[in-house]
């Protein structure tokens, strides 16, 4: 029988990770997590385990500690790596930098180390659509978009990531590499047993939302309503998180087949703009619970639209998402629920 391909994923319990650790063994793949969990919950294992039926490769883990990660990759010489783990909150790395350039830098360059000593054959960043700024005049990006100065000391990380990556591939042309770039990941797990966990108040709009209309907040603030768009509000690309964990498969699957080392960026997003009252609309509709909300001032940073052009994701990984906004927003509402009821039983 075929060994299957052994793929590291790192930050593997968190939201993105996990919805990827199910897509990679739904496509013959072994995921080997390396996970700390401190942005993470240690239930997400046993939900993992529920939805795939299998027992899972778990290394609580620090990615920035070398002679651990050196240690996991000599026992179980993987064939690629997906590397989410990394600080995310943008407010945070504005209040604590120092924190966000030692932990998403170090955790990089030490996955880099072992891609060159073990050899390992594929390798797919996390990245984001904040390396393109506040893209002037334009709506739809595309990846020869001009990478900006970001917003945030974590966009910043996620520039500085992809810059270090790029010097890598020099010194190191045979590796196969790409870069994700995503617009807004939202939604859960068809199962509702996985999902985005924010701790704290959420900044992003989705998880607000479910949590005002389950009650742990008290009202939405929709930023802003006077902005050069359709109805006044804020354009995103809102990408269900399921289709962008099959964006990572299908990247490992491409950079398998090619004879040859290369390294691209490539953008996840639907290609479709919704706004944030759009968004509104379609919560009260799809789940018919009414979302108390108030419109407020402008937020800091915010860009008026922007959205993906999926073009080269089409053409290169040969996917195109599968999900609407609506089945975002239901999944991300019965995994609420399913919160809900967990912490209630508690
Ligand atoms: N919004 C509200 N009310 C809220 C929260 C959000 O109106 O309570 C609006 C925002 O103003 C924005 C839209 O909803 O117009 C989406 O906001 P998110 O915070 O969900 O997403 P962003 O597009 O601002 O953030 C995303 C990623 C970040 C990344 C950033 C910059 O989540 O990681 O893009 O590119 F840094």
């Amino acid at each position: 029988m075929d060994e299957k391909k052994k793929i590291i994923v790192t930050g593997g319990a968190g939201y993105i990770g996990s919805h990827t650790v199910v897509a990679l063994i739904e496509n013959g793949y072994e995921p080997i997590v390396i996970d700390d969990f401190r942005n993470s919950q240690k239930a997400v294992v046993a939900n993992l385990e529920k939805i795939t039926g299998q027992k899972l490769s778990v290394h609580a883990i620090d990615c920035c500690n070398e002679e651990a990660v050196r240690n996991l990759f000599a026992s179980e010489k993987p064939m690629g790596i997906i590397h989410f783990a990394a600080y995310k909150a943008v407010g945070e790395s504005v209040e604590n930098p120092l924190m966000y350039y030692q932990n998403n830098l170090q955790s990089l360059v030490v996955l880099l180390k072992m891609v060159k000593e073990f050899k390992v054959e594929t390798f797919v960043f996390s990245s984001s659509c904040t390396v393109y700024g506040e893209p002037k005049g334009a709506i739809s990006v595309d990846e020869g978009f001009p990478i900006a100065k970001a917003f945030s000391p974590y966009g910043q990380t996620k520039i500085i990531c992809e810059q270090i990556i790029e010097d890598f591939h020099k010194s190191h042309p045979e590796g196969k590499m790409i870069c994700l770039r995503y617009f807004n990941p939202v939604g859960a797990h068809e199962s509702a047993l996985i999902g985005e966990y924010p701790i704290g108040k959420p900044n992003n709009l989705l998880p607000f939302i479910t949590q005002t209309a389950i009650g742990k907040r008290e009202i939405l603030t929709i930023f802003g309503k006077d902005y050069d768009t359709p109805d006044g509000t804020c354009i995103r690309d809102y990408i269900h998180v399921c289709d962008l964990a099959e964006a990572h498969v299908r990247s490992i699957a491409f950079l398998e087949k090619q004879n040859r080392g290369l390294l691209d960026a490539v953008n996840v997003g639907t290609g479709k703009g919704t706004s944030v009252k759009e968004m509104v609309d379609t919560f009260e509709e799809a789940t018919g619970v009414e979302l108390k909300h108030q419109f407020g001032p402008r937020r800091q940073g915010d860009v008026p639209a922007i959205y993906a052009n999926n073009e080269k994701m089409q053409r290169v990984l040969g996917f195109t998402p599968q999900k609407t906004i609506r089945d975002s927003i239901t999944s991300a509402w019965n995994w609420e629920k399913y919160i809900h009821e967990n912490e209630s039983s508690k």
